[in-house]
């Protein structure tokens, strides 16, 4: 069932509660990658113009309900106000008379930005007295934390026993996005998985060999579905305890409409470094230190004639350890191929957009998700919190 965003209501005058996803990365305490904070723009620029009075909050980092000083929300209150081109009010307290004070004495078109949520135990624990605070000086809830929508917590769910509860534009734009690949998606499908685990893409994996036409994996995720096919793959890292769900995945995929694509070559290193000497070699001959460090040239051109003849394409982690040069080559050569194709793409997962970023690929991408481990749950066909409790249209 859709559910009702702001679109569908009058938010004039109101106190609105906007909750977003802003658990951007720092670098001496100023924000390094605003994504996410820009993606949250287009809801804040509506609710304004239509004359709500804002307060917006978000978690950052993981402070595990103590404050900490250098997670403190400042940095993102100072690229806000830069990015909106006007001032953002910050305060220390989450809730308390202070932030009660400091709502009453806003206009219409004010923005208030609270404090950290998670420095409050009662956030994560989503405690019902900290949700009623959160609430109360407040007419309207509005999650556009897609990011954040698979944690019930009291900013995501707790809330919204109390006022009426509704998503925010990016938060109706992801779920329509994440959703055209699962219903009714563009074909043949393409699912490319990579990054360093499995055990976390258990299930996604599962759905795209449902749903995609084909299933192209590499990065870490892939040794051990290598392994579990014989190879002995070295001194490669992977979750060794998940050999037999691979063999069962592997074994699945052959009775499946979608073929399951693993890499024919790999780039091998003995160790983790920039620049490290490193060397293409199959998997039936790694062995001893080599460990796999990137899918092969074979792999890449394998991938890409897929990619080639692909209509819509969907894309979570890396292919290869990204963040060491040249062990990023594969992931670069896959993500110009789709850049290339005619095929609508969806990627989705922290460190490919950050890798599509520094290509300067990221804006010739169909969409990119603001969400990490929601998307994932999204794709697994899982109901996320923070959606399941907004009002149905
Ligand atoms: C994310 O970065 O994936 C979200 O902000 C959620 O953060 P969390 O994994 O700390 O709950």
């Amino acid at each position: 069932m859709p559910k009702k965003s702001i679109a569908d209501i009058d938010v004039n005058q109101k106190n609105v509660l906007l909750r977003a996803d802003f658990n951007v990365p720092l670098d001496q305490g100023r924000v390094r990658d605003d994504t996410r904070i820009r993606a949250v723009l287009p809801t804040i620029e509506y609710l304004l113009s239509k004359g709500a009075k804002l307060i917006l909050a978000s978690h950052l980092g993981r402070p595990k309900g103590k404050s900490v000083s250098e997670l403190k929300m400042d940095p993102v209150a100072l690229k806000l106000s830069e990015l909106l081109g006007k001032p953002v009010n910050k305060i220390g307290q989450i809730v308390g008379p202070q932030v009660l004070k400091a709502v009453s004495e806003m206009q219409s078109g004010d923005i208030l930005l609270l404090e950290n949520l998670r420095f409050e135990k009662g956030e994560e624990s989503n405690d019902r007295e900290f949700a009623r605070q959160l609430s109360e000086p407040i007419d309207l809830f509005v999650n556009d934390a897609f990011g954040t929508a698979h944690r019930a917590h009291a900013s995501t769910v707790g809330v919204a026993a109390y006022v009426p509860a509704v998503a925010g534009l990016l938060m109706e734009k992801e779920i329509e996005e994440l959703s055209r690949c699962l219903e009714n998606p563009r074909r043949p499908l393409t699912a490319i998985l990579g990054g360093a685990k499995v055990s976390d893409k258990i299930n996604v994996i599962r759905r795209f060999l449902e749903l995609a036409d084909q299933l192209l994996m590499g990065g870490g995720m892939a040794n051990p579905f290598l392994a579990a096919r014989g190879n002995s793959m070295g001194n490669s890292f992977y979750e060794k305890d998940l050999l037999e769900t691979a063999l069962s995945i592997i074994s699945e995929s052959e009775k499946s409409q979608c073929r399951l694509v693993l890499p024919d070559d790999l780039v091998v290193s003995k160790a983790l470094k920039e620049n490290n000497p490193s060397k293409v070699m199959v998997p039936e001959d790694i062995d001893g230190d080599w460990q796999a460090v990137d899918i092969g040239p074979q792999t890449v051109k394998k991938f890409s004639s897929y990619i080639a003849s692909s209509a819509m394409i969907v894309w979570n982690g890396p292919l290869g350890v990204f963040e060491v040069p040249p062990f990023d080559q594969g992931t670069s050569q896959i993500a110009r191929e789709i850049v290339k194709s005619d095929a609508y793409s969806v990627v989705g997962g922290g460190d490919l957009v950050a890798a599509l970023d520094s290509l300067g690929l990221a804006g010739d991408i169909g969409f990119i998700s603001t969400g990490g481990g929601a998307t994932l749950e999204f794709w697994e066909g899982k109901e996320l919190p923070g959606i399941k409790v907004l009002e149905d249209k």
